[in-house]
């Protein structure tokens, strides 16, 4: 299938401003598509969620769609697509509401590969419950997260069994499927965190094996909003904190105040953006969009390995990580330069990365980074380009030369 990568950036207005945006991992820039659904919805009126009225029945609307395009997106079902502001609110709050039944005794499992927003709520809701927190290892030679070592980890105490689908900053991808029916097996539920990696793969939450799967609109060019998709059946056993006049239904039951209605038409925009990168063709969105990211993965992997190779021929350059399945996301330090220092650097050639530890608070300890400003991340998504690498690669030759 072919990728028209001129194309794809001809729909980002941001992306006109010269910047060679290596940030993605930290957010997307969004399309004009994206722009003018959100526009469209407020132009056309919105009133509250639950009315008799029309620009009410377009609130609803809007909701339901948004619900739809997620579950197209990931594979879940749309009535277990449950919308918030975000992974780490909405984490926190499935862990404050499936620890409520965890006690002494009890174990859940989190990883030294995880970002923080799947690791803290669950260490933070197992010690208020008293319960055991296990972790499980990353092999830092190869940044890998081996899945075998769940057998060990896993017992018929264990409860919650958190990990992600792609690390923020190695972009290792684990075993996912392995560790969840390792989890399942010993009766545990898992959640997987696919903030990072839903931009860069078709995602199958079934195939995954998760019980619950988080991802961000706004790392895949949409706006800020997050959702956790679970089966409805999962969700209907679950009883999180709410306000006793609103709706206990499933999933809104999971979701407090009111929504951002026109942030959510602008998700399902973002899903519809998605499912064409690829010039995919007929076919319902979830198969458009199950084509239209093998080629965006198959394109990224190809510009991955000009950004690595580049990389590799430059002496001052430690990279790290070297996963057998990763998405297109670079960690490395140079020599004699912070992570800061060459961040800076890089944006003075107009090349935007980051610096720092990126959230993955566990791994760049274990990695021996983080006391030493962590490292530089260039990550690349869909509307990067050759060009992009090249600045970068020429920007940190010139650092180093
Ligand atoms: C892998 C991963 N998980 C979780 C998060 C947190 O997501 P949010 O900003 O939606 O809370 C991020 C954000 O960078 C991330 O990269």
């Amino acid at each position: 299938m072919s990728y028209d990568v001129a194309a794809v950036r001809a729909g980002y207005p941001a992306l006109a401003d010269g910047f060679a945006y290596l940030d993605g991992a930290a957010g997307t820039q969004v399309p004009v598509a994206v722009v003018d659904a959100i526009g469209a919805a407020y132009r056309s009126g919105i009133g509250n969620a639950g009315g008799r009225f029309p620009a009410s029945e377009r609130a609803s609307a809007l909701t339901a769609g948004c619900r739809q395009a997620v579950a197209d997106l990931t594979g879940g079902d749309p009535a277990g697509v449950i919308l918030g502001p975000n992974m780490t609110t909405l984490t926190y709050r499935l862990a404050g509401t499936l620890a409520r039944d965890w006690g002494p005794g009890d174990e859940v499992v989190v990883s030294r590969l995880d970002h923080d927003a799947n690791v803290r709520p669950w260490v933070q809701a197992a010690e208020r419950a008293g319960a055991t927190v296990r972790w499980a290892e990353v092999d830092i030679s190869t940044g890998e997260l081996p899945a075998g070592q769940y057998a060990a980890l896993l017992s018929e105490r264990t409860r919650l069994v958190a990990v992600t689908a792609a690390s923020n900053v190695l972009g290792t991808r684990p075993d996912v499927p392995a560790i969840t029916a390792a989890a399942r097996a010993a009766g545990a539920l898992s959640y997987v965190d696919g903030v990072h990696a839903t931009p860069h793969i078709p995602v199958d939450v079934a195939a995954l094996g998760a019980d619950f799967y988080a991802t961000s609109a706004y790392k895949w060019s949409g706006p800020h909003v997050g959702a956790v998709i679970a089966a409805p059946a999962l969700l209907s056993t679950l009883h999180p904190d709410k306000l006793i006049p609103s709706p206990d239904t499933i999933p809104d039951r999971f979701e407090r105040g009111t929504p951002p209605f026109a942030d959510l038409a602008g998700v399902t925009a973002a899903v519809d953006h998605l499912a064409q990168l690829g010039a995919p063709g007929p076919g319902s969105r979830r198969e458009r969009l199950l084509a239209s990211m093998a080629a965006v993965e198959a394109y990224e992997q190809e510009l991955f390995a000009a950004l690595l190779d580049g990389l590799a021929g430059m002496s001052q350059v430690t990279t790290y990580g070297k996963a057998a399945s990763r998405t297109p996301t670079a960690y490395f330090t140079v020599a004699g330069y912070t992570p800061d220092e060459v961040a800076k650097f890089l944006a003075g050639r107009q090349v935007n990365v980051w610096a720092g530890h990126n959230y993955a608070w566990e791994l760049t300890g274990v990695l021996g980074l983080r006391d030493r400003g962590s490292a530089v991340r260039a990550g690349l998504v869909h509307y990067n380009d050759r060009s992009d690498v090249d600045r970068l690669l020429a920007a940190l030759a010139e650092l180093t030369g």
